[in-house]
């Protein structure tokens, strides 16, 4: 079964037979917030419908999310590891509960293909459910239900008996937020047996992960964890469920790793054909080449396709796109390469997926343009990082006949120029110097374990905020956004657009399409024309419309690229009309006094400023539907 069969598959099941609403996939950058810099779940842009906003779809959604996780950025090439797959996802805001959601998985899962679903064997599937803990009891709702399925507990199994419930604790059958405070719960994962057949004793999917793959989770999404560590009851039970669509096709098509899958051959049959150079490496190093080669090019051309304006950088998503970039460009090297051939390979994943997320053939210009672009910089900061490496190493009184230990340099490198670990020793080895391989890896891990440690201390303190973040500050904050955004328009110019926007508790910080400094007098401006509607006081509320009512009001914000879809619009007085899916506070009165405290170029026609509200009153209400 394709790829794109079994994503339409899931959604049909769950719209047609199940009467869920199919939405948009979400951003790739999540909007307004902080704590994270890409979307890396199914449920992160439907955080504030799972804290209790309305949805202007319903309670019963099914989508498929674009994601992107970089934690293991460094371990793709092997067969498991991917930076970017799509989310399959079921979702209930406070409909149904536990009992409807296990029914649905097991009946999606085991109908036969012929019927809808996917077709497995029942007898190859088992499940686990929380154990139970000080902050939640053991999920003995969810285990009932497998039981009333034809599972049975592992702990009362007959030797050699299948479907099997398990029971694990917080590390493996919970669902934590993203950030550090969030919606979460307990879960139920779904595991299939890839090997079949007698299972040897003490394999379960906790001790044998590479026979028990888990192709499922549902999420009973009911606490919310606070900033002092404690959880407490959410406003509604919600469901919130994910299937891996790589993974599940990896296993309905029978090969071992996704990049095995239907969704990989165009790309690899175009890098074979663009091999025309000289190799390097083993055969299976160059397997590991061209599955880094997939994975990157594919979640750059998502990245740069998204509507939120990222490009190659030096800071957050537009650094991690660059090392994407260039790590999949030095690998087309190793391949024997010669030509610029990354957007090629974009082109390819424009077609395969254009369909599902038209927003990539929308931006199919910039994302040529900059794939083009970032590859000739590359080019450039090779020759620079080459001659800076040669200063570095000669000023080490050594000889080149003693062995090199030092990874630290090298991580300064890797960290300045980009150069992959294995490039530098390959420079090294031509420069002349003798290296010691073991030693040297360990010194520059270590610098590099080093240095993540610090980044990753520095973000956990700095921010307060994100989806998840409904507190006063944070709601007053994306209020003033919104009148920042109509007062951009208003004195600069129709044209400008939000490109990002990101909110802590202490700041709002908001990027748009602007070539030039703001004069003092245009900050006066902006400051004057949000304060005044502040003055005002104007009331404000949210109404549900279609995408085309939504055009014909004259909203702004980002608009689905679907448009038989309702969105929220919410209007403050006769002055701001977005797209959004809020929360706000109901009156502008509350936000105090506005200030622009900072404004910077973020390059490529980009401009980021930064402001404040303050003064305000320290409780708010928060603003509903049109009545
Ligand atoms: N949010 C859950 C997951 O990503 C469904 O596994």
């Amino acid at each position: 079964m394709k790829t794109n069969e079994i994503r339409r598959r899931f959604i049909d099941f769950f719209a047609q037979k199940h009467g869920h609403t199919e939405i948009p996939s979400g951003s790739i950058i999540p909007e307004n917030d902080p704590t994270v810099l890409f979307t890396t779940a199914g449920m992160h842009p439907l955080v504030p419908y799972l804290m209790g906003e309305p949805h202007p779809e319903g309670n019963k959604l099914v989508n498929s999310q674009k994601c992107l996780r970089t934690d293991d950025i460094d371990e793709v090439g092997d067969t498991t590891h991917c930076t970017f797959f799509e989310m399959l996802g079921n979702w209930s805001l406070g409909d149904y509960f536990k009992e409807e959601a296990i029914k649905m998985s097991y009946e999606f899962l085991t109908t036969p293909i012929e019927n809808g679903g996917l077709g497995l064997d029942p007898d190859r599937l088992s499940v686990s459910c929380f154990a139970g803990d000080d902050d939640a009891p053991k999920d003995e709702e969810a285990a009932k239900v497998w039981e009333e399925l034809g599972f049975v507990r592992a702990e009362n199994a007959d030797p050699g008996q299948k479907r099997l419930i398990y029971f694990f604790g917080k590390k493996d059958n919970w669902w934590g937020p993203a950030g550090q405070t969030g919606p979460c719960g307990p879960d139920t994962e779904m595991f299939y047996d890839v090997i079949g057949g007698d299972i040897p004793e003490g394999d379960n999917p906790s001790t044998n992960g590479e026979r028990f793959v888990e192709i499922w989770n549902d999420v009973f999404m009911q606490y919310f964890k606070k900033e002092d560590g404690s959880y407490e009851p959410l406003k509604q039970k919600n469901v919130d469920t994910g299937m891996g669509l790589e993974r599940i096709a990896a296993i309905m098509q029978g090969v071992k790793s996704h990049y095995e899958t239907d969704h990989f051959i165009g790309m690899k049959n175009k890098i074979a054909e663009l091999s025309t150079g000289e190799k390097s490496g083993t055969d299976e190093e160059q397997e590991a080449f061209i599955r880094i080669i997939c994975d990157h090019i594919r979640a750059a051309t998502f990245i740069l396709g998204d509507p939120w304006g990222v490009y190659p950088s030096n800071k957050d998503q537009g650094y991690i796109l660059r090392r994407l970039i260039r790590r999949a460009i030095r690998k087309g090297k190793q391949l024997g390469i010669d030509a610029h051939f990354t957007h090629e390979l974009a082109q390819i994943v424009i077609d395969q997926y254009g369909d599902v997320y038209p927003e990539l053939t929308s931006n199919q210009e910039k994302i040529m343009e900059e794939l083009q672009k970032e590859e000739k910089k590359f080019q450039r900061t090779i020759d620079k990082g080459l001659r800076e490496m040669l200063k570095i190493w000669n000023e080490d009184e050594c000889s080149k006949e003693f062995t090199i230990v030092d990874g630290e340099k090298a991580f300064f490198v890797y960290e300045t120029y980009g150069f992959p670990l294995e490039m530098i020793e390959e420079e090294l080895t031509k420069m002349g110097y003798t290296i010691d391989l073991e030693k040297f890896r360990e010194t520059f891990h270590a610098a590099m374990t080093k240095h993540q440690e610090k980044s990753r201390a520095g973000a956990e303190q700095k921010f307060h905020g994100g989806l998840a973040d409904h507190s006063v500050e944070c709601t007053k904050l994306h209020t003033a956004t919104h009148l920042l955004h109509q007062a951009l328009k208003n004195v600069l110019s129709p044209e400008v657009e939000q490109k990002g926007s990101n909110i802590t508790q202490e700041r709002l910080r908001f990027d748009f399409n602007w070539p030039e400094k703001l004069t003092d007098e245009q900050v006066k401006q902006l400051e004057d024309m949000v304060n005044e509607q502040i003055e005002k006081d104007v009331p404000i509320y949210y109404e549900v419309v279609t995408v085309p009512e939504a055009r014909e009001k004259g909203a702004i914000g980002v608009f689905p690229e679907r448009y038989d879809v309702n969105v929220k619009v919410y209007k403050m007085g006769d002055f701001s009309y977005e797209i959004c899916g809020g929360p706000h506070v109901i009156h502008t009165g509350s936000l105090g006094k506005f200030k622009i405290t900072k404004q910077e170029s973020i390059g490529a026609g980009l401009r980021r400023v930064k402001a404040i509200v303050e003064g305000g009153p320290a409780e708010v209400e928060y603003a509903g539907e049109k009545k």
